[in-house]
């Protein structure tokens, strides 16, 4: 498939957000152990980036879920196919996103992860579509906050494919 690429947010860009992001989080969590949670697959590249960048002690774990629909609308109806290795009671927790859009994902995840009683819940997105929200999710942080267009690169697919690209872009 030949498609155009236009780059919405530069490599440089997201990068200097991330570290922004870190240095914040480093301070917020100063002190506790801190368990970054990533939804496979869109997560991936922002969450080691992030944790490359802490300077807390971190662990990492992971989940991963699906929703039916085709690639660039997702119809709502939720699976989850991989669940955290490990538990998190008593845990601090930080869920990290690639895109929060109409919420439906963060909000499944968020009211299971309650049930287990972590410390404390938090969540980050690297990208926030606020316009397309149909449920809420309380955000600790978002990186940038972006119109309603669909996007690719930084962990971010369409058909499973540009997620390996450095920068934030729109097929056109
Ligand atoms: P939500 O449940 O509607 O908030 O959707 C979140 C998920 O939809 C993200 O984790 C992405 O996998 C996917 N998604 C939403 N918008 C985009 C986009 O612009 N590009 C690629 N994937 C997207
Ligand atoms: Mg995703």
């Amino acid at each position: 498939m030949q498609v155009n690429i236009e780059t919405l947010i530069s490599k440089e860009e997201v990068e200097k957000r991330i570290q922004e992001m870190a240095d914040e989080l480093s301070e917020r969590y100063a002190g506790k152990y801190l368990k970054l949670v990533g939804i496979l697959k869109g997560s991936v590249f922002f969450l080691t980036e992030l944790a490359k960048r802490m300077t807390i002690p971190i662990t990492m774990d992971f989940i991963s879920i699906s929703s039916y629909g085709n690639s660039m609308e997702s119809s709502g109806i939720l699976k989850f196919n991989k669940d955290l290795d490990d538990p998190i009671e008593g845990e601090d927790v930080l869920v990290v996103e690639d895109i929060l859009d109409t919420g439906r994902t963060l909000s499944y995840v968020l009211k299971i992860f309650e049930t287990r009683k972590p410390a404390s819940l938090a969540v980050v997105t690297l990208l926030d579509k606020p316009s397309r929200r149909l449920v809420n999710v309380d955000l600790l942080m978002a990186g940038f906050s972006i119109e309603d267009r669909f996007v690719v690169g930084y962990g971010l697919d369409y058909a499973q494919q540009y997620r390996n690209l450095p920068y934030i872009g729109v097929i056109e």
